[in-house]
């Protein structure tokens, strides 16, 4: 039987020569290979088939990143194609995400057909190509394929933490650059039971209902009263959490005519969300709340600051639909966010709390801007 085990002392000879012969002008050295044994940030595991060595797997850790690099994965020749590859590559996979790295990510030869097939069948996808990453070498390509791996997927059942609901909250991608607070709703509504029959000229027309701040340059976004409005109109039980009383995102607009129309329909949405009876909550609404009201059977918009993901302030609306303990797991309506390319890595993304609770927050005086919705059960 074979297994799979954390390495030793005693396994260095075996793995050290079965690299030198997969990889004769690349070879990780024994040296290295016996500090990946001591190291705290390494997962080396070997596997064994009757105590011999017959394959063996790196997985190296970056501090104060959520990404895990498969350093090495190796399978002798003679036992290849039997499946061992692929539970070495599992077995390092959970090892990644006990350690909650957020994506694991390698480096594969553009000639290493079989390697390739093997991730892209774990669902790793190409992020890059790197000319002339390995050295010249008679058994493989210079140029490599970098393959990376979300890797925490929420599940429901026992442990899933808040939020944890029968079904997904299904997936809307936004249409246009100005309208992730509009797709977050339109989100919401589908999970609440009452999907738009035209989610696309929905978007817009709640846009058009909802628009207020103005964004960097060109059109507008969609501010937390308004996007409120819109929800309650659209059959939602709905809460506004702001952090101030004060009109929110003016600081950044230049003009005064300009803070002086997103100052009176911002007032306009608030008188009339206080006549209709929606709730307008002044106060630090933080992650312990966000989590009660993701038990509550709430789904949770916010207003996140997308500096964290991509080196760029920009406020961005996304839908919350879950948390536990490690991560707060969002529908992330942008288009083009890398790496969470697919639609599906964006649906229930999950980002660390500490991640988020740095993202949550917008501007010079981290305006917070939240809606909470639910299904409004006394109207339905
Ligand atoms: C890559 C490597 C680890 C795969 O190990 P393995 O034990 O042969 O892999 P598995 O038997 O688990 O096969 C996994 C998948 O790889 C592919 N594969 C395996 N052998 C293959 C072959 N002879 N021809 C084509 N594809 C093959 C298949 O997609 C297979 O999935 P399937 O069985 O569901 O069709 C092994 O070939 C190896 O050690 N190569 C040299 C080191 C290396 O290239 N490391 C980098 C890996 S990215």
């Amino acid at each position: 039987m074979a297994s799979i085990q954390p390495a030793r002392n005693e396994h260095l000879d075996a793995v050290a020569a079965l690299e030198a012969v997969t990889f004769p002008e690349d070879a990780i050295s024994k040296r290295s290979f016996r500090r990946f044994i001591e190291s705290p940030s390494a997962d080396f595991q070997v596997l064994l088939l009757n105590e011999k060595v017959i394959g063996y797997t790196v997985v190296l850790y970056r501090n104060n990143t959520n990404l895990a690099r498969l350093y090495a994965l190796v399978v002798e020749k003679e036992h290849r194609s039997k499946g061992y590859g692929r539970r070495l590559l599992q077995a390092a996979e959970d090892l990644a995400d006990e350690r909650h790295s957020l994506f694991l990510r390698t480096e594969v030869a553009t000639s290493n057909t079989v390697g390739q097939q093997l991730m892209n069948s774990e669902g790793f996808r190409a992020i890059e190509l790197r000319e002339a990453y390995f050295p010249p070498s008679a058994s493989q390509s210079t140029d490599a394929l970098v393959l990376q791996k979300l890797l925490p997927r929420y599940e429901m059942g026992e442990d899933a933490g808040v939020g944890a609901t029968e079904e997904y909250v299904p997936m809307l991608t936004q249409s246009t650059e100005f309208t992730c607070g509009p797709a977050s709703l339109l989100m919401a509504m589908d999970y609440f039971g009452r999907p738009s029959s035209d989610p696309q000229a929905e978007e817009l027309e709640i846009w058009r209902q909802a628009t207020t701040i103005y964004m960097t340059s060109g059109h507008g976004g969609c501010g937390p009263h308004g996007l409120a409005r819109a929800a309650f109109q659209r059959g939602l039980k709905v809460r506004v959490e702001v952090n101030t009383d004060q009109p929110l995102f003016v600081d950044s607009v230049r003009q005064e005519q300009k803070k002086t129309v997103m100052q009176r329909i911002q007032q306009a949405d608030m008188t009339y969300l206080e006549k209709h009876g929606v709730p307008i909550v002044v106060r630090d609404y933080d992650v312990t709340l966000i989590k009660e009201d993701l038990s509550q059977g709430c789904l949770v918009m916010v207003l996140i600051s997308t500096y964290q993901f991509d080196g760029i302030r920009a406020p961005h609306w996304v839908l919350i639909c879950a948390a536990d303990d490690d991560f707060i797991y969002i529908n992330d309506p942008d288009y083009d966010t890398l790496p969470w390319e697919s639609p599906t890595e964006r649906q229930y993304l999950p980002v660390p709390i500490s991640t988020f609770s740095k993202a949550f927050g917008y501007g010079g005086r981290k305006q917070k801007a939240a809606v909470v919705l639910s299904a409004d059960l006394t109207t339905k």
